[in-house]
């Protein structure tokens, strides 16, 4: 099967039912995505599936062949971070950084669909995303500068 990831087609001989974080990670090395509960509740695993931020833990790869995939590695451009990456710096929103990429990856569907979502639009997005230090008031300022 081909899957299209950041922008380059990728071959492999996996079985359909193979989860799509696990293909990123450990068959492309694509370790920014992170594991975390593995049923689709804390975000950490998120990448964007023709711009629409899913869990990757329990997509299998089968459905997403054909579709455009983008990981927390595929966000930059030429050398430029994407704002949402960007102002997650300026406004240092890590402390673990475990659900950091899954964070980044929610926000920037958001603002590919809304550029200048209401903080209580903020809050409802990043709904499925749950950062355990609780650094919650940094990542929505983030977000809302990005
Ligand atoms: Fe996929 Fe938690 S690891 S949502």
């Amino acid at each position: 099967m081909i899957i299209h990831v950041n922008g380059k087609d990728h071959e492999l001989d996996i079985p359909g039912n193979t989860s799509l974080l696990d293909v990123l990670r450990v068959h492309l090395n694509l370790t920014g995505s992170k594991y975390g509960c593995g049923e689709g509740a804390c975000g950490a695993c998120k990448v964007l599936v023709d711009g629409n931020a899913i869990p990757s833990c329990i997509t299998l790869v089968a459905n997403v062949q054909n579709k455009e995939i983008v990981t927390i590695e595929g966000l930059e451009r030429d050398g430029e971070l994407h704002p949402v990456q960007q102002t997650f710096l300026e406004e240092d929103a890590f402390q673990c950084a475990y659900c950091s990429s899954g964070m980044i990856i929610s926000a920037a569907a958001l603002k590919s669909k809304n550029p200048s979502p209401t903080r209580q639009e903020i809050i409802e997005a990043m709904q499925r995303n749950i950062c355990r230090c609780c650094i919650y008031p940094r990542i929505i300022k983030a977000i809302e500068k990005a």
